[in-house]
């Protein structure tokens, strides 16, 4: 680790280029002095993208080897991978699938003596503390130098439940049943849209599908037993994410209890639009690069309750969004365990209220 404070972000996708950008942004406001980031694959076509971070202010890393591979195509990396691991005070990994838990068997663990510490992102489960701003933070140790920031529905589904059936750290969910209505595929890829509607199987046998079983993970650092359930299913659109949710409680409630519930919380934007793509509009206008960080978006017309115990409703996911403010949340208690809360004032224009 060099002298400053050094933010070192791995892969450009999804999530990764929306993270180097907003770190290069609020660099100054964050009290980082050098973002650098590392890009696998040297391809013509993601030129203008790379040009865009570097011009934004961030440092290119590439493979040892392949910096010939990028010189072709005109752009100039400034570190090997291994170098600007070696250097970063924080590192970020935003791979999919795995490539998280084999970068910390190569990487990270050889030099954890010397960096605050590491993140990886929602597929990477095992990578180390599961964490979800707002949600778990008490649970975070100053020993925990490894944190798994969760994916965005499991986000989602973790604010509804604190929201709605959590108070003063107590947990009034008898049982919480979800659906994952998902986006096909980013906007930001051409792979993996489906021509019509997709479902899911339930690979975990008590919870199904990821999502519960993620959120069980998440509350159990807390020292609380959820019981949850969750379904998945893609939608052949590009927009949003979409939830379905029913919350048993063993306390009563009200539609007036609940929307009371979802304003008081500034985690959540609520709204009376009905339809994704008017959300994700509003986000591109008034959002940090068309996000906004919110974790759930609740939709006001779709709350129902029964039995005055029941709660039924839909929300959308800001799904990139979400996981951006966890990540740079930890990485700020990273750098200032002691005063981060302060260094994150300037995300606050991203967390509206009402969308
Ligand atoms: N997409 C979302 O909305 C979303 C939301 C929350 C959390 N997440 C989580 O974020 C993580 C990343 O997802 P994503 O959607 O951003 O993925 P993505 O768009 O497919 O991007 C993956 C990135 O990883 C790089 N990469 C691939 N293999 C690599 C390797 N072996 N070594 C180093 N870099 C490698 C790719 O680089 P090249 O292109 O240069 O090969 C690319 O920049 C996943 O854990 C996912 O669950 C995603």
């Amino acid at each position: 680790m060099s002298d400053g404070k050094i933010v070192h972000v791995v892969g450009t996708g999804t999530i990764g280029e929306p993270l180097i950008g907003l770190l290069c942004d609020a660099k100054k406001d964050l009290g980082i002095d050098e973002v650098t980031f590392y890009k696998h694959t040297a391809k013509e076509l993601d030129r203008p993208k790379i040009k865009g971070l570097v011009n934004r202010g961030a440092d290119l890393s590439v493979a040892e080897g392949k910096t010939q591979d990028f010189q072709e195509l005109g752009l100039e990396p400034v570190y090997t991978a291994e170098e600007a691991i070696k250097r970063a005070s924080v590192v970020i990994d935003c791979t999919p699938g795995g490539t998280g838990l084999m970068n910390k068997e190569k990487y990270y663990n050889k030099y954890k003596n010397r960096i605050s510490g590491f993140l990886a992102q929602g597929s990477e489960f095992g990578f180390g503390k599961m964490y979800a701003v707002g949600i778990n933070d008490a649970a975070i140790t100053p020993e925990d130098q490894f944190i798994h920031v969760v994916s965005c529905n499991t986000h989602n589904i973790a604010v509804l439940i604190q929201t709605l059936a959590m108070k003063n750290n107590k947990n009034h969910l008898k049982e919480g049943k979800f659906l994952c209505i998902r986006r096909s595929n980013d906007i930001s890829q051409v792979k993996s849209f489906v021509p019509s509607p997709e479902v899911g199987t339930h690979k975990d046998p008590m919870m199904g599908t990821h999502h519960a079983k993620d959120v069980y993970h998440l509350f159990k650092t807390l020292d609380i037993d959820l019981n949850v359930f969750s379904s998945a299913l893609k939608l052949n659109t590009q927009y949003m994410h979409c939830i379905w949710y029913n919350l048993k409680l063993d306390t009563k409630t009200s539609v007036e209890d609940v929307i009371n519930k979802f304003n008081e919380n500034p985690k959540v934007a609520v709204t009376n639009k009905q339809a994704a793509n008017l959300v994700f509009s509003f986000g591109r206008d008034h959002g940090h690069y068309g996000r906004i960080l919110n974790q759930t978006v609740a939709v006001l017309p779709s709350v129902h309750v029964i039995n005055d115990n029941e709660i039924f409703g839909f929300c959308f996911t800001p799904q990139d969004g979400n996981s951006l403010m966890s990540s740079i949340t930890m990485t700020e208690r990273f750098l200032y365990p002691d005063t981060y809360e302060d260094y994150l004032h300037c995300l606050g224009p991203f967390l509206l209220q009402e969308v």
